[in-house]
């Protein structure tokens, strides 16, 4: 497939085929996840797995936007999604307008996603009545890990399952092409993927989701401070690393590394 997918393309893959996506953040990883996803997120996840950070709550824009057009330069067919951070959309729509534009036309993305249920309905009818692509997030956010007591998963109560059921419904009726569910008991996910018109995109969720998505950094082995219970290890990339890095550490100090096919010698005279 030569054309990348759009978003309305990812939408229109629900109840065909279960649809694969995985964050992306930098060039070299991204041509490799393109060949093999439909959606690449350029997830705020960054802040924690890229910088070190405890939380996503100090990702920037600029943070956001380098990252994305790093993702772009990688990915030719996925459909590419920037995560909006926390701060950039919250206050008002209109702020949300002008970061989403920010970073539609610096990186060229496909569209932006945000994190919120019926508070932010009406910013996600704001942004899609006038152009911008919004993918949805709902269960478990990450950006309010503040004021919601931590990582805990959601939908253990009736109220909270009414809650989330609202939230879900909220933002598809704004207009949302998909919408993250993370962290949410399995059967509300799997009623909520019944019930709205978007793409309900899983992490922790459920299997019935019309698509899953994880961290690559989690599903790689790479960043394995803690797993979640969601997280699912397809390599375990950090003990590659951590062995080349000790061949060449001993390499170096034998003097085995450099060796003649990687060092100069002069040019004879003719
Ligand atoms: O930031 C992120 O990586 C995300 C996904 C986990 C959905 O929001
Ligand atoms: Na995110």
């Amino acid at each position: 497939r030569q054309k990348r997918f759009t978003p309305a393309d990812i939408t229109a893959l629900k109840g065909v085929r279960p649809i694969v996506s995985l964050t992306a953040y930098t060039t070299p990883v991204a041509r490799i996840l393109d060949r093999h996803c439909d959606l690449l997120l350029v997830g705020d996840s960054l802040g924690m797995v890229l910088y070190g950070m405890e939380t996503t709550v100090g990702v920037t824009m600029d943070m956001m936007v380098a990252h994305g057009q790093a993702t772009m330069r990688g990915a030719t067919r996925a459909c590419v999604i920037v995560d909006l951070p926390f701060g950039s959309y919250q206050e008002s729509k209109e702020q949300a307008f002008r970061n989403a534009v920010r970073l539609m036309k610096e990186t060229g993305c496909d569209g932006v996603k945000l994190e919120g249920g019926a508070e932010m309905a009406e910013t996600v009818e704001f942004l899609v009545s006038r152009g911008v692509p919004v993918f949805g997030h709902i269960g478990l956010m990450p950006q309010q890990v503040n004021t919601s007591g931590g990582y805990r998963s959601k939908g253990h109560s009736e109220d909270e399952q009414d809650k989330i059921r609202r939230d879900a419904k909220a933002i598809d009726d704004a207009g949302a092409f998909a919408m993250v569910i993370e962290g949410t008991v399995e059967p509300l996910a799997r009623e909520i993927t019944t019930t709205v018109k978007a793409a309900t995109i899983g992490i922790g969720a459920s299997p019935a989701c019309d698509g899953q998505i994880l961290v690559s950094d989690d599903m790689l082995g790479l960043f394995n401070e803690f797993k979640p219970r969601f997280v699912k290890h397809y390599s375990e990339l950090a003990d590659v690393i951590d062995k080349a890095a000790e061949g060449y550490a001993a390499e170096v100090k034998e003097r085995i590394f450099p060796g003649p096919e990687h060092t100069f010698q002069i040019r004879p005279k003719k």
